[in-house]
This record gives C-alpha cells, structure tokens and sequence, in this order.
C-alpha cells in the first residue's frame, strides 16, 4: 500500500510480504466487506467480518469454497461477465449484480477488485458494497416521480374534462327557454365531440315509447317512434346504461316507426348514447352519432355522461313547465268549449221548450177557452180529451229534456247497473260485441259516479266513432281505494299524443274532457294506442269516503 503509486507486480507482492501486518489488520477492520478469492475457480482464501455479515455465514462455511457452490452466485454467467468488465488496467471498477444470502435473500451489490498475488497464487482481492436499500429508494423515487406525473395529468385532463362540460352546460344555458337549451346544449356537444349529429329523445307519457325532441345536425323527425328496448335509444332508456355502437349497421332497427331505414344506415355509422336520469328515474337518451365509423373512447363516453347528469334536471324541469303551461292552455280551451257547450243547450233547451211545449200549451190553452165558452151543464167535448192528450206529450217531452241532461239511471240505479244498461244499449246500437266485467262496487259520491259514468260514455263513444272495432271490453274494479275504469277495443288505434295535441289546438273536445274530469277529482287518465291498433283507456280515481248507502 506504501508504494500504491508504483507498478501493479510491486503493489501485490507487498500485500503478500506482510500478511500479518497493517494490511491484513485493515483487511478485517475495514468497513467495507473484503474477501481474498483465487483467480482460477475464485476460491475464497478469506473475508472479513462485514463480508460475513453481509452474506449470512460463518468463516469456517466458506474458506475454500467458491460463491457458486456456496450459491451466493444468482446469474450463473456472471463470472465471465465481470471479467469482460475487467478495466486495461486489471481493475474490476463499480460492477453491479445480484447475490443471494445464507437465508436466501436476494441483494444488490457493487463489486471492485485488484488481482493481487498470495503465496505465488493469483488471487482477486473484492470489494463488496450492499446497494440494495439505495437501489430500492431509487426504485421508490422513480415510482413516486411516475406517479406524481399521473397524478398530474389525471388532474390536467379532469380539469380539461370539468372545462368542457363547464363550457357545454354554463350558466349561460339557464337563461333560455326549453327548446333554445336543448338545441345549444346539441350543438356544444356536437363541436365538443365533433360528431355529425346530436340528438335528445324523452320517453313519452305512455313510459313505452320515445319521441326526438331535440335535434342538431339534422332535420328533427317528428314521426319517429322507439320502442322501449329497441335501437340504440330504446336500449339505453331501457337498461338506464350508456351504450356505444362502433358499428350502427349491426344494429336492428326493427322497434322504431317512423324512420326511413336506408336514410339512417348511409348517415350513421357510429353512435354513442347516455340516459337523461333524474334520481333514479331515466326520463330520455342524449345520442351522438358519426358518419364516418369512429371508435368512441371512454373519455368521451364518460364526457356525455356527466353532460347528461348536469343538464337533466334543466330539462326535466323544462318539460314539466311545458306541460303546466299545456294543462293551463288545455283548461282553457276547455272552459271556453264548456261555456260554448252550455250556451249550446241552453239554447237547444230554450228551442225545444219553444217549439215542442209552446205548441203544446198554445194548443192546450185554446182547447181550455173553447171549454170556457161552453154553455154550463153541456157534456165533456172532444176538446178536453185533446186538453188531456197535449198535456200528457208535454210531459214526456219534459221527461225527455230532463233524461238528456242527468242521466237519471245513474240516480236511480247507481254506477254498475248504468253502466250495463249504457254499454247494453251501446253494443245494440253500434252492432260491436261488448265484454263487461263490472264489479257490484257499492254507492261512491256522486261526483265520483258521474265522472266515471261520463268517462265510460266518451270512451265508447269514441269507440263507435272513430275506432273500426269488433269488439269492446268495458271493466269496472274497485281495487285498494281506486275505481278503476277500463275501456278497450280493437279497433284501428291511433296516435294519442298527436290527438291530443290537435285536441289543445280546439280540434275536439274527448280526450280532454275525460282527463279534466279525471284530473279533477284527483285521479290518473291514460289512453294507451298506436298504430298497430287497439286502444286502451284507463281511468282510476280515489275513493275516499264511506260509500253512500252503507254507512
Ligand atoms: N277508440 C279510438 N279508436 C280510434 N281512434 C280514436 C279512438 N278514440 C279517439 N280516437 C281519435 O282521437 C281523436 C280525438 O278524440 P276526441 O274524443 O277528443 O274527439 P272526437 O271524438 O273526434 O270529438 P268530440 O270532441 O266530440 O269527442 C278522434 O278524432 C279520433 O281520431
Ligand atoms: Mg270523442
């Protein structure tokens, strides 16, 4: 070591002429783990006492063996490997590898070593440094950096995802009315996907279909009709699940009326579709569709789908207010046709009282006054027996106006019995074959009889208008604090939504009378039809008090 700056024969046979001297008190004191092995097969000659605890032994279990018996040796290569590494110079410099304890355990470590001569013998002298804590800090350094990395791009990309959205559904959108919301919130959503087209579809009162309520890139199809469960919308506000569709023209399109099918398989060739939900409840579809086939991703996906979550309630709120402001107008029509309707019989009233009990008393009073001019003690003319007569046909034509008005069967018999007799006469008169299935339900209120009793009455009445039908089905059940009505054909059908948007509009008076009837005492109306024929009505109201007649 004195003469280190000399050549490398010279610094070897010094380590050697003096084995039991500083070099060899250093050897064992050194803070490093040391060990003397044979250049050959690497025999170890000797090692510290950090190498015995860097490698689990004891001196006695490793003095002559070589690391690969001992099996300290992980790569069986490694030998030759560290040779090539040996420098011009002959020194092994900072070799990293890998080294099994005693106990099995696995280290890294880092090697130097000199050729050194012992005893005429070439031998390696080794350094051996343990680098597995630092390696495994590094390691953790490196995976903390890595993750710290993700962190700050699922931050940057949430924030872009939270700017989207913000600019899709800013506040800017409140500001506007129903139809305005939904057109702009397409178009943001269209540009923000960049896709062909958006489209909103809600589920329609009779909770089976969904009509377009909104479109943006293309012309709103107002015709259109999907089924619950068919097409991608119906799949979507059936399961409350979105659903992405690579390639539309694998999709059956067999559930929707209304669509002209090789129009849409030439304009679409992806499509993705999220629910609109208010709590638990779907009440319509968000859909987006490309023209050129495109793989959505789940970004995309996961950006509709919290567009949807934020503007749901906007729109909910918005078809609700339409639908009070159509139960305002409808009122109101209803009550302007409610005033027509009575100025109507009242003036029907005042012409047959004219015409028919006019006549009758004119004739009845000319009759008396012939009588009167009579000499006294003369016989009963023929005068008075036709006196009689007029008085008799003005009574039935009393009877008459006063039946037309209130039906006094209802009165008389109560609601199950009027309503046999009614639909009995019906089936006479229409020649349609009527099934009843009516319940003895006792006397319920008066109000709550004749809006039932007029509701059946409309109802077959349309049947026999408008319906085509073979047959009727008339059903009367008092079930769990509910009259329930049902009235039903199967006749032609038709588009109830459609009827009673005309019917609004002063088209015709039916429907909307059955409901407002309906809806007053506090009840639920509904007519379920289409146009693959049949229709159904179903009326039910509260029945709250005891019923009349069984107190
Ligand atoms: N059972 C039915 N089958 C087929 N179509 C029907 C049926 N009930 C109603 N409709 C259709 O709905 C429309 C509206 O019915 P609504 O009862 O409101 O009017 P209306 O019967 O034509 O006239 P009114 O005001 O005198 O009742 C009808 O014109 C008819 O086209
Ligand atoms: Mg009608």
């Amino acid at each position: 070591v004195a003469k280190s700056g000399g050549r490398r024969k010279k610094r070897s046979s010094s380590v050697v002429a003096e084995p039991e001297g500083r070099l060899t008190k250093l050897f064992h004191a050194s803070p490093v783990a040391l060990a003397i092995s044979t250049v050959g097969e690497g025999r170890i000659i000797d090692v510290n006492q950090i190498w015995l605890e860097l490698f689990g032994y004891q001196r006695e279990e490793v003095v002559g063996r070589t690391n690969a018996e001992l099996g300290i040796t992980v790569d069986p290569a490694i030998r030759s490997t560290a040779v090539q590494r040996v420098g011009a110079d002959g020194v092994l410099r900072n070799f990293e590898l890998q080294v099994r304890r005693k106990s099995g355990e696995l280290r890294d470590v880092i090697v130097s070593a000199v050729p050194v001569e012992i005893g005429g013998e070439e031998c390696w002298i080794s350094s051996q440094v343990d680098i597995t804590d630092r390696n495994r800090a590094e390691a953790e350094r490196d995976q903390l950096l890595a993750s710290e990395r993700a962190a700050r791009a699922e931050a940057e990309a949430a924030l872009e995802r939270l700017r989207a959205i913000e600019s899709i559904t800013d506040s800017a959108l409140r500001r506007l009315g129903f139809d305005e919301l939904l057109h702009e919130l397409l178009a943001r959503l269209q540009r923000a996907l960049d896709t062909d087209a958006a489209t909103v579809m809600l589920i329609n009162e009779d909770g089976r279909t969904l009509s377009p309520r909104a479109a943006y890139g293309y012309e709103l199809n107002p015709a259109l009709r999907v089924r619950m469960g068919f097409g991608v919308t119906g799949l979507v506000a059936a399961r409350g699940q979105p659903v992405v569709v690579d390639d539309y023209s694998r999709v059956d399109v067999s559930g929707i009326a209304g669509l002209h099918e090789p129009d849409v398989r030439s304009a679409v060739s992806s499509v993705m579709g999220v629910p609109l939900r208010i709590g638990d409840m779907v009440v319509g579809v968000v859909v987006v569709s490309s023209g050129r086939p495109r793989r959505f991703t789940k970004e995309e996906l996961s950006l509709m789908g919290l567009v949807a979550d934020r503007v749901a309630p906007a729109i909910e709120l918005g078809r609700l207010m339409e639908r009070v402001r159509g139960g305002r107008e409808r009122q109101r029509v209803l009550a302007r046709r409610l005033l027509t309707a009575q100025e109507e019989e009242r003036r029907r009233l005042a012409v047959e009282l004219h015409d028919e009990l006019g006549q009758v008393l004119t004739a009845v009073k000319i009759n008396l006054a012939s009588l009167e001019r009579r000499p006294a003690g003369s016989a009963p003319s023929a005068h008075l027996s036709e006196a009689l007569a007029s008085v008799d046909g003005a009574m039935e034509r009393v009877r008459d106006l006063a039946l037309a008005l209130r039906p006094s069967v209802l009165d008389d018999l109560g609601l199950p019995a009027a309503l046999r007799w009614y639909a009995d006469r019906f089936a006479r008169d229409a020649a349609i074959e009527a099934h009843l299935s009516i319940d003895d339900v006792p006397r319920l209120e008066p109000e709550i009889e004749t809006a039932c009793f007029r509701v059946a009455q409309e109802a077959l009445t349309n049947v026999a208008r408008h319906a085509k039908a073979r047959c009727v089905w008339l059903d009367l059940h008092l079930h769990d604090g509910w009259l329930e009505l049902s009235v039903r054909d199967d006749g032609i059908g038709f588009e109830a939504a459609a009827a009673r948007e005309r019917a609004v509009g002063g088209a015709s008076m039916g429907l909307l009378g059955m409901q407002e009837r309906v809806t007053l005492l506090e009840g639920e109306c509904r007519i379920a039809s289409g146009s693959e024929g049949g229709t159904e009505l179903r009326a039910r109201l509260p029945v709250h008090d005891t019923p009349r007649g069984e107190a």
